[in-house]
């Protein structure tokens, strides 16, 4: 059963600085599993108040430390325990940086330069993600990180994940920093890709519109300890963002979302209340 998993949470509960008066449980018996679909990677959407855990599953999902080990619990990938940061699993952040010091097309070849591969092979597939994620090649490519907009940078950053072929793309919030415009640009890129490459993704964000456009699946936390309230099914994103978010039952699941996170915002506002 558990090979047909590509992600499973077991249990899962971290607590930082255990033993200290600064001890902190962040996640709490968090269980979930996300079926290894032939042909289908699934697309899930992680929504919840701040501070709710969504970024320490992720990255104990992506193995890195201090998130990484679980306190208690297990979190396999393809059945097998992770135990530190791997290429099966590729990272897109919101504050992730490409390397400064390294061109468009550098950043972009950097993980197949790490494999060995060739100097020919590397650029020439690196041309071809730069391309594919909507930068010019001959414009774009010798730019240095500081010279790119937040979309370009960020089209930098899925291009470094995507050339790898990773099964499992971790994001968190990465176009949280975008205006409107760019963002649906965005959301309509990472559809269009995903659908290429056919990995598992999991999506953090804030809004809403964007968890139920993109996913398949919505999670939604409870305030800290973390843990899974709901996985709430929603439609394929089968037409453009800007268009699809405007539709009248779109909205619906957006609101009856909504509705559930402000109520767990409002039990924090009446339970800090009572405390002061
Ligand atoms: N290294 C750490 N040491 C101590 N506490 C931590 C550490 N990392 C995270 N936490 C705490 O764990 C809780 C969950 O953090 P996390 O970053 O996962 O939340 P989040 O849901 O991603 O929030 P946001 O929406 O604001 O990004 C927070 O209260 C945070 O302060
Ligand atoms: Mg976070």
């Amino acid at each position: 059963m558990t090979a047909n998993n590509i992600v499973e949470f077991r249990q899962v509960t971290k607590t930082f600085n255990v033993g200290r008066e600064d001890e902190f449980t962040a996640i709490r018996d968090i269980t979930f599993a996300i079926e290894d679909l032939h042909g289908h990677g699934e697309f899930i959407s992680v929504l919840g108040p701040s501070g709710s855990g969504k970024s320490t599953i992720l990255r104990l999902l992506a193995g890195l430390e201090p998130q990484h080990p679980p306190t208690s619990g297990q979190v396999l990938v393809s059945g097998v325990p992770v135990l530190g940061p791997g290429a099966d699993r590729g990272m897109v952040f919101q504050d992730y940086t490409s390397f400064d010091n390294r061109t468009v097309l550098d950043n972009v070849a950097f993980g197949l330069e790490c494999r060995g591969v060739s100097k020919t092979e590397r650029y020439s597939k690196a041309r071809e993600w730069i391309h594919r994620v909507g930068l010019n090649v001959a414009s774009d490519g010798g730019k240095y990180p500081h010279e790119l907009s937040g979309g370009m940078r960020q089209r930098v950053a899925i291009a470094r994940t995507l050339i790898l072929h990773p099964r499992i793309i971790l994001m968190d919030e990465p176009f949280g920093a975008l205006d409107p415009h760019n963002r649906y640009q965005m959301q309509d890129l990472l559809v269009t890709l995903w659908r290429e490459v056919q990995a598992t993704v999991f999506f953090v964000t804030h809004s809403i519109e964007e968890a139920v456009y993109l996913g398949d699946r919505v999670f939604i936390l409870s305030r800290s300890p973390g843990t899974i309230l709901h996985q709430i099914e929603v439609p394929a994103p089968v037409r453009p963002a800007a268009e699809m978010q405007r539709e009248a039952e779109f909205q619906e699941k957006v609101f009856r979302i909504r509705d559930i996170l402000e109520d767990l915002e409002s039990v924090k506002k009446n339970q800090d209340a009572t405390v002061t």
